[in-house]
């Protein structure tokens, strides 16, 4: 009874399909990786290099050897994503590059609709927060990707301490990022409630929540979307 009640609910809970299973397995594939790398780089730049975080004993490995390691593996990752995603790049790039005139109040409302949800109007398919994250973040991880792999290839000298500086100071805005973009997409805040969804399971959330959010990118999708019954493949 209480089954059939809640398959009728879902059949009538309007869906949309946000991302597909390729880029939500890139998605968390990156950001283990990142958790890792993050959680080692803050142990040792807190100064506790002699003794061994709950990751390092976990893994059997010091804290810098599993920091250089999984950034590797981040580097790796980075890299397959953007060759297997390649025709993808051009458009994410430039859907994030651009802004409006007629945008710009989006910015003006974001404070107050974190809150109550009414977000400003905005076209394409990131929101211009999502915007700003998607090329600060991804040019703070390149930077330290790069400036990591700097500092394993070089020993010592005035490069090497350039290259420590560097990575110690994007350090700092990446985390600060990377702590907003979790406390916005996990949907704790009443005006992003629901948008988890998108990036995790099958990558489709509540229409309602794709208007709320992607005013112009939901009415595009929901025309495109197949009728029910014809079904959505990952
Ligand atoms: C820690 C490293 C992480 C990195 C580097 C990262 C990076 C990104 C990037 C670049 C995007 C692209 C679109 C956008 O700007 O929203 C994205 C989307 C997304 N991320 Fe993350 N992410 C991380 C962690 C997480 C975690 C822990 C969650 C869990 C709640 C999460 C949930 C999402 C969701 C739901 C979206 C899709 C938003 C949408 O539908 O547009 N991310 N992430």
């Amino acid at each position: 009874m209480a089954t059939d009640h809640r398959r009728k609910r879902a059949a009538t809970v309007e869906v949309v399909q946000r991302y597909r299973r390729p880029a939500r397995w890139f998605h968390a594939g990156i950001y283990v990786s990142v958790l890792i790398v993050a959680f080692t780089g803050w142990w040792l730049l807190a100064g506790q290099e002699g003794r061994a975080s709950p990751l390092a004993v976990l893994a059997g490995m010091p804290d810098i050897s599993l920091h250089k390691l999984v950034g590797w593996i981040l580097a790796g990752l980075g890299l397959a994503g953007v060759l297997a995603g390649a025709r993808g790049v051009p458009s994410f790039v430039s859907e994030s590059a651009r802004l409006r005139r007629s945008e710009l109040g989006w910015f003006v409302r974001w404070p107050a609709a974190v809150f109550t949800g009414r977000f400003g109007w905005h076209q394409g398919r990131f929101d211009p927060g999502q915007r700003f994250l998607n090329i600060t973040l991804i040019l703070g991880l390149v930077v330290l990707v790069g400036t990591g792999a700097g500092l394993v290839a070089v020993h010592g000298g005035p490069t090497f301490v350039v290259l420590a500086l560097v990575h110690k100071w994007t350090t700092y805005p990446v985390t600060g990022l990377i702590a907003g973009h979790i406390l916005v997409a996990s949907g704790v805040l009443p005006g992003y409630r629901g948008v988890w969804r998108s990036m995790h399971f099958g990558g489709r959330l509540h229409a309602s929540v794709a208007r709320r959010l992607w005013p112009a990118w939901s009415r595009d999708s929901l025309e495109r979307q197949p009728e029910p019954g014809e079904g959505t493949h990952d």
